[in-house]
This record gives C-alpha cells, sequence and structure tokens, in this order.
C-alpha cells in the first residue's frame, strides 16, 4: 500500500513539474501589445491631397503609409488614383476603423491595412512611401527605405526632414511643411540628389 502512495505522489510531482514549463511558455509567447513610437494624429484632407500630388501618385503606383492611423492617406490614394495600397499600424483599433473606412468608401478591394510595426515591414513592393511620424523615426528609416526600395521610388514626410537627406522639393500647406524625396540609383546616397530649385524666368 505504502508503495502505491509512494507511486502517485511521484506521479502527481511529476505532473506538476512537467506542467509548469508548459505555463511558463505559454506566458513568455503571449502576443505583446505594440507600442506606437509617436502618438496618432491624422493628417488634415487638404494635405493628404497635397502629399499625393507631391508624390505624384498615379495608377499603378503602390503606396504604403507606414503608420497609417485611420488609414485615410490610402484610402484616398486608391479612390482618387485606383492605386494599391498597404497601411501598417500598430494600434488595433486604428487599423480595425481603415479596414471599415476602405470597405465604406468601396476600395476595400484595393488597400490592405495590417496591425504590424513599420520597421518590420517589407518595402520592396512600394513606389510611394508616405510618411507622418517624428525626425528620429525618419532617421532610423532611411538605411531601410534605402535598402528595400527601388530606384525611383517617392518618399514623402509630412511635417518632418529626414537626417541629411536633402529633398527634392519642400512646399507649405497652411502650417504643415510636406518634403519629397526620391530613391536614388544604388550606391547613391539621397543627400546630393537634391536638384537644384528652378528660378523662375527673368520677365524680358
Ligand atoms: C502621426 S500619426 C499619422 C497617421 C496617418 N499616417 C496620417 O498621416 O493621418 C502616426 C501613426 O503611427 C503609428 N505608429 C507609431 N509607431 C509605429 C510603429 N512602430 N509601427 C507602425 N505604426 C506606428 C501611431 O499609432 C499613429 O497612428
Amino acid at each position: 500500500m505504502r508503495t502505491i502512495w509512494a507511486l502517485a505522489a511521484t506521479l502527481l510531482l511529476f505532473a506538476t513539474m512537467a506542467g509548469a514549463p508548459a505555463h511558463a511558455q505559454l506566458a513568455v509567447r503571449a502576443p505583446q501589445p505594440l507600442k506606437p513610437d509617436v502618438i496618432y494624429v491624422p493628417t488634415p484632407e487638404p494635405v493628404v491631397d497635397a502629399m499625393l500630388a507631391l508624390a505624384e501618385v498615379r495608377p499603378g503606383d503602390v503606396l504604403y503609409d507606414l503608420g497609417s492611423g485611420d488609414g485615410r492617406i490610402p484610402i484616398v490614394a486608391a479612390k482618387r488614383f485606383g492605386v494599391r495600397g498597404l497601411g501598417v499600424e500598430v494600434q488595433e483599433h486604428l487599423v480595425r476603423q481603415a479596414r471599415e473606412k476602405a470597405r465604406a468608401e468601396g476600395v476595400g478591394h484595393l488597400v490592405t491595412f495590417r496591425v504590424q510595426d513599420l520597421f518590420r515591414t517589407d518595402l520592396r513592393p512600394a513606389s510611394v512611401v508616405t510618411l507622418y511620424l517624428l525626425p528620429d523615426l525618419n532617421a532610423r528609416l532611411m538605411p531601410k527605405l534605402l535598402a528595400e526600395l527601388k530606384p525611383g521610388a517617392r518618399i514623402v514626410s509630412h511635417d518632418f526632414p529626414m537626417g541629411d537627406w536633402r529633398p527634392e522639393r519642400e512646399v507649405k500647406v497652411g502650417s504643415s511643411t510636406l518634403y519629397l524625396w526620391r530613391v536614388p540609383e544604388r550606391g547613391v546616397s539621397p543627400a546630393g540628389s537634391r536638384r537644384r530649385p528652378r528660378l523662375p524666368a527673368s520677365p524680358g
């Protein structure tokens, strides 16, 4: 009888020990909500229009908005130019909102929204990237943009510059400043890619 009790106790002990690491593993593996590197502030609609104009978005483009908020930039681009788009955003409720809005606007088949860290997004398919982040985030993104985007891809940033890259164009829209860069041929730094601003032809 004593042997049976000893065996039962041993089995119980093993079962407990075997269970503990499994629980611990589950706790480690549970996905943690991603944290935004910058708060949500939507780009006003007239500034969205100006960003798309500055990037010269046209049919055939693929637009990525990194930190897409309520999805307004890819949605407007899809509605106006029929272009495909991706928005990546860490805040789930904003991604849900963007998907609903895209469906309501009739462009759900053109745009995709993902809960994803922008630093873990494959940028290779994009021909246009839009940003409304912060200067230090733009600076952290620079090597990724250069490594993954094709030469000729356009990058438009609302309000914030990009390290030492000189913009091809800089425009003011109300209180916002917009910057445009074009990804140069491999091995050429965008810092040296600035076109000289054209001076208006002098009258007479
Ligand atoms: C200033 S808002 C711009 C929203 C939208 N692009 C627009 O212009 O209306 C920046 C967005 O980036 C998101 N964000 C912050 N860090 C991020 C990250 N690492 N990956 C993806 N999204 C991020 C924020 O949650 C926020 O919605």
